[in-house]
């Protein structure tokens, strides 16, 4: 693989221990991939930042990295915690836990990391089409790719840590234009109707996932509502939970689909999906006969402003009988106050910094929920919670029965 002298000059340690390391990794990683060469990258999303998952040794391994001298040369965001910051001891969390936590975000932060923690950063981070990103957050790296035409691969945890420490990332994948063409495609005719009335967009996504499993699938004859950014976040994180996938092209969406042309298409497969396969698919990660829940869970991915202000003026008029949590960006504490303050009057709980996925629903008291996430109820369910996926306008009607 071809390293610039610089690049060499990290590689034989002249810049430090830690940025040494760093390129070891991502050097390694290009050769296996057979990268011809680094490219440098605009920002850098990390996504293993909850104690819940790294625990200890991934708080060693980050003591080891800061102690080395590694300090990220990128504009490095976080993903969400394992609790909220502010609110942990509201959410019943655990003493040492938090505690724990708090440490792994300093040490974050002492590297150089923003910690927006969330998991939707193309809200907040300032990225164009053709931006080079080192994103680990498959929903993230799904919208960045898909909706706003950057280019970033599916990285895993540590690697985008090491990639924010260098800078860089392997030219591979889908940081080539070569590779963001279409593998097979998805023509949604006969289930467009049906998934709009519903408002299951998340359940389609998780279908497409599920059946493409990696590739890039081009989405046709997309439901109108589906051209909402925060519909699509929902869609994408699904495709996300079921897949490898790290990008698809959505019809007269994605920057790439005007660059298709019809003759390129004819070799691809179509699948035409009905609804009873979408609703069977997704009866894999919920348990539909349930009927009492624990409460309603919305944030997965992080709730938008748009998003906040939808269900604030829905219980402006109608008070929730269930117990509703949200789970948002901290950034939205202002940006959405006059909401959230009217959600709260209204006993919703509204947590940021954290997600219903990695923070602790147990000690929240929650063992069964409702949610209109794929994505969540894909993790919860494999951690043991009984969930059903619903439609954002029937969970927030069910809320209020
Ligand atoms: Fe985000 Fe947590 Fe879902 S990180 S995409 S809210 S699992």
């Amino acid at each position: 693989m071809y390293l610039t002298k610089e690049e060499e000059r990290i590689l034989d340690g002249e810049m430090g221990e830690a940025r040494q390391l760093a390129m070891e990794v991502v050097v390694k990683v290009g050769e296996v991939m057979n990268a011809e060469k680094l490219i440098p990258v605009k920002s850098a999303h990390i996504s293993g930042v909850s104690y819940k998952n790294i625990g200890d040794e991934g708080l060693e391994f980050l003591h080891e990295l800061r102690d080395k001298g590694g300090m990220f040369t990128v504009k490095t965001t976080l993903n969400p915690s394992g609790i909220d910051l502010d609110k942990w001891s509201r959410m019943n969390s655990d003493e040492k836990f938090a505690r724990k936590q708090v440490e792994i975000i300093s040490v974050f932060r002492e590297m150089g990391a923003i910690p927006i923690l969330t998991c939707t950063p193309y809200f907040y981070v300032d990225i164009s089409a053709g931006d080079h990103l080192a994103w680990a957050e498959s929903n993230a790296v799904l919208y960045a790719n898909s909706v706003i035409g950057a280019f970033t691969n599916r990285e895993g945890g540590p690697l985008a840590v090491f990639e924010a420490i260098v800078g860089k990332a392997p030219y591979v994948g889908l940081h080539l234009k070569r590779n963001r063409f279409p593998s097979i495609i998805f023509d949604l005719k006969n289930v467009r109707d049906y998934v709009k009335e519903r408002g299951l967009y998340a359940n389609l996504g998780y279908y497409i996932g599920y059946v493409a499993k990696k590739g890039i699938p081009l989405i046709r004859n997309i439901p109108e509502r589906l051209r909402e950014k925060d519909t699509l976040k929902l869609f994408l994180a699904a495709i996300g939970a079921s897949s490898g996938i790290g990008m698809v092209i959505l019809e007269n969406i994605s920057p790439e689909y005007l660059n298709i042309r019809r003759e390129d298409l004819s070799c691809l497969e179509t699948l035409a999906p009905d609804v009873k396969e979408i609703i069977d698919t997704s009866e894999k990660i919920q348990k539909s006969n349930l009927e009492d829940v624990d409460a309603i869970l919305l944030g997965c991915p992080h709730l938008s402003l748009n998003d906040i202000r939808r269900i604030a003026m829905f219980f402006k008029y109608r008070k929730p009988k269930k117990r509703v949590i949200l789970f948002t960006a901290r950034q939205l504490k202002r940006l959405a106050k006059k909401y959230i303050e009217l959600l709260e009057k209204n006993n919703v709980e509204v947590y940021y910094d954290t997600c219903m996925v990695v923070a602790d629903l147990r000690r929240m008291n929650v063992t069964s929920c409702i949610v209109d996430s794929a994505k969540a109820a894909y993790y919860l369910t494999a951690q043991g919670y009984d969930v059903k996926i619903l439609g954002l306008d029937e969970v927030l009607r069910v809320a209020t029965e």
